[in-house]
């Protein structure tokens, strides 16, 4: 009696164990789900390659009897449907948010209860200015507003700085091309920066939320050749380098608040090369 009262015990502690460690994305008996809103280009870029790594795509759509938004669907494959934006956003255990800026303001208030689901915001919150060039809409990032409109959701900023036909296909280019990832939430950031190494991308982690800003910036930078009509487009690469590992001593800076626990990204360029002269 005693010993299957062990068993039964180990058991329980193995089911709750199992249970409580699965997140949707790591367990194989559950396909997880992608909700992406928007079926415009980065919509119909994402939701394939999503589909690739065995994600459910639920597309979230103004008009999803239109053709536009049934020959999303074609191309993502036979898992895919397309429903309203609010559906689909509720469907997602990850949520895209791919429509532009300013509609995002209203779109990202009205997608229901979007607690504990990881939302990527891609958007470019930005127009041209007098001179041509870009200038932000908003004083902080479009990603802090779309958290504070959403207390309980897990945003992450991603995928911003590249072209749609990068995602299409990263070997476009002849090179790897990073993405850099913000979020509060190091869970979700992990996660997302798995799905961009698997994607054939290079994530690395920009920090906290907050340095949304900074990546925005990235993104008004990125479209300069665009926007001055040159013939060749950027594509963001941050190479590894050796350098802070060689000069960098304790007093050099104070360490950020999160640095005992940084997000640990997948390392797509091997360890960094090794000091000068050593
Ligand atoms: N294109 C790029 O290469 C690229 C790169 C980096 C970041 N981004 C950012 O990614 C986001 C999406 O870009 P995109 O190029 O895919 O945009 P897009 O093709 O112009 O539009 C995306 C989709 O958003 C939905 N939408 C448009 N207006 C809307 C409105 N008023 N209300 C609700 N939904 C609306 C539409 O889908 P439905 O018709 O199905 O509703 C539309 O197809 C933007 O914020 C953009 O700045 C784009």
């Amino acid at each position: 009696m005693k010993t299957h009262h062990g068993i039964i015990l180990c058991l329980a502690a193995v089911i709750v164990a199992t249970t409580s460690t699965i997140s949707v994305a790591d367990d194989a008996r559950v396909k997880p789900t992608v909700g992406i809103i928007g079926t415009g280009d980065m919509g119909d870029s994402l939701g394939p390659r999503f589909a690739e790594l065995g994600y459910s795509v639920v597309y979230g759509s103004r008009n999803p009897d239109s053709e536009k938004a049934q020959n999303v669907v074609k191309l993502t494959g036979d898992d895919a449907r397309v429903t309203t934006q609010k559906e689909a956003a509720q469907a997602g255990d990850i949520v895209v948010l791919a429509v532009p800026w300013p509609p995002m303001e209203t779109v990202a208030q009205n997608l229901g209860s979007l607690d504990g689901k990881i939302v990527i915001d891609i958007s470019m919150p930005a127009e041209q200015a007098e001179d041509g060039y870009l200038v932000s809409l908003v004083e902080t990032s479009s990603a802090e507003m779309i958290q504070s409109w959403n207390p309980g959701a897990r945003v992450v900023k991603a995928f911003a700085t590249l072209a749609s036909y990068v995602i299409d296909n990263p070997d476009v280019v002849g090179g790897p091309v990073t993405v850099p990832i913000a979020s509060d939430d190091r869970a979700a950031k992990e996660r997302v920066g798995k799905i961009i190494a698997a994607m054939g991308l290079d994530p690395v982690d920009a920090g906290p939320l907050r340095l949304s800003r900074e990546i925005e910036a990235l993104q008004r930078l990125y479209m300069v050749p665009l926007l001055q009509r040159r013939s060749a487009a950027w594509e963001p690469y941050f190479r590894r380098s050796y350098f802070w590992e060689c000069i960098w001593t304790d007093d050099y800076s104070d360490p950020v608040g999160d640095a005992d626990d940084l997000a640990d990204m997948p390392d797509t360029q091997g360890p960094a090369r090794p000091c000068p002269g050593t």
